[in-house]
């Protein structure tokens, strides 16, 4: 018996809880405090209500057992007393006959239970069976707290910073599930920092001595995926002169991180599945079943409802990976977080560039906490860059941070007009072409908000580029949306980096 206190504490706590007995009766205190030691509880014993809130202010007890009539200070009162001093003891009241009420009472303002006098065995039994249970939820709600006030006020967790409520919910999630082996799917717009979610999960698991394995299942053709996930045996293919290890083999006892993972061709998600499943795979060209020990980890920017109705993503793959889903929300959204965002980047950038800055002026100010950001921390972090290295001053002024297509006027028009005559083709182009400049030359998200490839994006502004932009802008009637990039290097926008889209005043 003396097992079941110690067991509790020992899982919720590092220190078994105290039982406190506030009674003025010496013999219910003396029989209680030997019974409740007997069955191997820590137990202290105080005479009137006034001491038992002394002890309880002093000292962490998991149960208060408080007699309803006492001198200084009654049951009722004292749980008053608790409550307002936010004293996290459970309380179980013991009460005469001729107070019921008021002990049932007691309860509606939060006592655990009550137990009536006397205590004769049926009743002691009762009790030796509620304080278990209360000292339970006081475990519980004591971890609650632990991991709320250790999450409170947080403003980085692993490479993470923000201070949102939102991003505080998102490390709550990382810090329950890290240490499981459960599949996590990350959701979020671009930029939003998904792959640093996936790190975080990986570092605060006990697989952080084990590799980390990033897969971008979007950028790999099929054949070379396959042969990264699975690896492959001599003579499997042609030119293949020697075995290889796949990413499941080689991280063994690590973590794979799968980046656009609706992107995945659907023959690779049946073998995925068959190794999430069977914690087996075989190489390409092998006959070896191979046991590996992985936790996947999966992230999209992708409507996956869509995308499994379209058939690209296999539903029980979507369920085998999502068992947990971490939602990041758009920059936008978690105004307390952009400026604690802007101000590091500024410091990391500045220090790197060797150069003194100290801030944002006000204008810049204003500018970076009203802009929508689409493209999310990414766009922040190359927004704060560009502006360090273009400023001259000690503070960063709106010139330096509002990149230059949405100055003098502020956004982008929202319309295109389409001359009457245009091809469809062309009409297309000038779509891409639109949103590519609204998007910061973000030729990733373009596609998305479009609803077509990366590639097809790149493809149709490489077509504009080489053909129908040797028309004058006249011809067309369209706008140069094209930022200048000559001194604003945007990682995204290569293809069009020179070009002839015709300057227009604005
Ligand atoms: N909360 C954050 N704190 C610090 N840096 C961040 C945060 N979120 C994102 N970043 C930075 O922004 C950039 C984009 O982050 P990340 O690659 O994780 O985004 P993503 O959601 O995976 O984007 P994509 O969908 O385009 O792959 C990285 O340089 C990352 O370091
Ligand atoms: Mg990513």
């Amino acid at each position: 018996m003396s097992q079941k206190p110690g067991s509790t504490a020992g899982r919720n706590a590092a220190k078994p809880a105290k039982i406190l007995i506030a009674d003025d009766e010496a013999a219910i205190t003396t029989g209680l405090s030997a019974i409740l030691e007997d069955e191997g509880y820590s137990v202290d014993v105080v005479e009137d209500g006034q001491s038992a809130l002394d002890a309880l202010s002093a000292e962490r007890y998991g149960v208060v057992l408080a007699d309803l009539k006492m001198p200084k200070l009654d049951g009722l009162a004292l749980l008053g007393e608790l409550q307002q001093r936010a004293i996290p003891t459970e309380c179980i009241i013991i009460t005469g006959q001729a107070t019921v009420d008021s002990a049932v009472q007691a309860m509606q303002q939060g006592a655990y239970d009550y137990i009536e006098k006397p205590l004769n065995a049926e009743k002691l039994n009762r009790l030796k069976a509620l304080i278990p249970k209360a000292l339970d939820k006081y475990h519980v709600q004591q971890t609650n707290r632990e991991l709320a006030s250790k999450l409170e006020g947080l403003t980085h967790y692993a490479e993470l910073t923000g201070q949102s409520d939102s991003m505080r919910s998102v490390y709550q999630i990382i810090d329950a599930v890290a240490p499981s082996t459960a599949s996590v799917l990350i959701l979020g717009e671009s930029g939003t920092g998904k792959e640093l979610v996936a790190r975080a999960l990986h570092t605060k698991s006990d697989r952080a001595k084990g590799p980390f394995f990033a897969l971008n299942c979007a950028a790999l053709p099929k054949e070379i995926l396959e042969n990264e996930l699975f690896g492959h045996e001599k003579g499997a293919f042609t030119g293949s002169i020697s075995e290889k290890q796949g990413a499941f083999e080689m991280s063994s006892g690590g973590t794979i991180f799968l980046d656009e993972m609706a992107e995945m061709p659907t023959d690779i998600q049946v073998k995925l599945l068959r190794a999430l499943e069977t914690k087996q795979i075989r190489r390409l060209g092998g006959k070896k079943e191979i046991s590996v020990d992985i936790r996947i980890l999966a992230a999209t920017n992708k409507n996956l409802q869509k995308a499994i109705a379209d058939g690209e993503l296999r539903e029980d793959l979507y369920y085998r990976l999502a068992v947990v889903e971490i939602d990041l929300p758009p920059l936008r959204e978690r105004a307390d977080d952009i400026q604690l965002l802007a101000n590091e980047f500024l410091g990391r950038f500045s220090q790197q560039n060797g150069k003194l800055i100290t801030g944002f002026d006000d204008a810049a100010w204003q500018w970076v906490m009203s802009y929508h950001w689409p493209g999310n921390v990414r766009e922040l972090k190359n927004a704060v860059e560009r502006a360090v290295i273009m400023s001259r001053g000690t503070t960063i002024g709106p010139a330096d941070i509002i990149p230059r297509h949405l100055r003098n006027g502020g956004e982008m028009p929202a319309a295109l007009t389409i001359p009457v005559g245009a091809t469809a083709a062309e009409a297309r182009q000038q779509l891409v072409l639109r949103t590519f400049a609204s998007t910061s030359g973000d030729a990733a998200r373009t596609g998305k908000v479009l609803g077509l490839s990366e590639r097809e994006v790149r493809s149709e502004l490489l077509e504009l580029l080489n053909g129908t932009a040797e028309r004058s802008e006249s011809d067309d009637g369209v706008p140069d949306m094209q930022p200048d990039r000559k001194k604003e290097p945007a990682p995204a926008a290569k293809a069009p980096a020179k070009k002839p889209l015709a300057k227009k005043g604005r």
